[in-house]
């Protein structure tokens, strides 16, 4: 099982549309994919058309024990399950604050279905708080969504220093393969430069031990598109909502990239995909 958290602690940023949308497409193309909502405001959830007021806390449950993984996972599409979330989450990482092995609750529990999915992405909060890091201590891939505007870098220190730190004390295997850019508008000038400074950074890291040492801009990138923005409210994945849409287009050439490499990072093609086509929101 390809264990994948989605991170950036900046909010807003398009975690959760990349967690519905390349799940769904995952899922879709016939992998069995299992998603987290480890974030308190259950957009992840509810998102997936369920409310949070009347769902189970999954993810609160896991994380104080009180339950069992495959108990708290629902099937919300054809070969797609969720462990949802609501309010109590927020609760979770104050009672945890004295509980030893505190950061490394998720991974127990994940690796008790490791044979019976192909792909977990995490959810996170727009937060380094606890729940994140146990999101970091199960996964093996961090997946960094970013806008492309000029403060989308600030922040980005701290992330990967959190991610070398459970790297290097807790979760070995931790390594952030990639960034995702959303909200793109290859129409202006920023974007592309936003990108140049992160190619550089990372370049940077080249042959390094680090945890981003092999990190990649992904070749496929998300178009600001007002579908996207549109679907959550109708709790339908872009597919469902509006497949003929930029967003689903683009949704789909990520799920199809990362499912032709066994890391985001993998070096061979990412610079064979070539970027999508310039236009506006459909
Ligand atoms: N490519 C896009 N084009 C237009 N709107 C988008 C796009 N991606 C996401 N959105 C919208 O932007 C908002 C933020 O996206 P999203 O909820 O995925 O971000 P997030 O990083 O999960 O936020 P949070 O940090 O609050 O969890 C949402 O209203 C979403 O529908
Ligand atoms: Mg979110």
């Amino acid at each position: 099982m390809r264990k994948i958290a989605v991170l950036n602690q900046k909010g807003g940023v398009g975690k959760t549309t990349t967690v519905v949308n390349t799940a769904a497409a995952l899922a879709a193309m016939g992998s069995k994919v299992v998603v987290i909502d480890l974030d308190p405001q259950a957009h992840l959830t509810i998102h997936l058309g369920l409310e949070p007021e009347t769902t189970e806390a999954g993810s609160y449950k896991i994380l104080t024990q009180s339950a069992k993984f495959e108990e708290e996972i629902l099937l919300v599409r054809p070969n797609l399950w969720l462990l949802p979330a609501n309010i109590d989450l927020v609760g979770a990482e104050s009672e945890l604050v004295s509980v030893v092995g505190r950061e490394t609750i998720l991974r127990e529990t994940v690796r008790t279905v490791e044979d019976n999915f192909d792909y977990l992405f995490i959810d996170c909060a727009p937060s380094l708080g606890l729940l994140t890091l146990n999101a970091l201590a199960a996964a093996d891939e961090v997946l960094i969504p970013l806008q492309p505007h000029f403060l989308a870098l600030q922040g980005l220190g701290k992330l990967l220093q959190t991610v070398e730190l459970v790297n290097k004390r807790i979760n070995p295997a931790l390594q952030v393969t990639g960034v995702l850019l959303c909200m793109f508008d290859s129409r202006a000038s920023l974007p592309n430069e936003v990108r140049a400074d992160i190619e550089r950074f990372f370049n940077d890291a080249r042959g390094t031990d680090c945890a981003w040492s092999d990190a990649k801009i992904l070749p496929a990138y998300i178009r600001r598109n007002i579908k996207l923005a549109e679907a959550p409210s109708y709790g339908k994945t872009i597919f469902e909502y509006e497949q003929n849409c930029h967003g689903a287009e683009d949704y789909k050439k990520v799920a199809e990239f990362i499912h032709t490499h066994s890391q985001l990072s993998a070096k061979s093609t990412t610079d064979s995909l070539a970027p999508p086509s310039v236009g506006g929101a459909v």
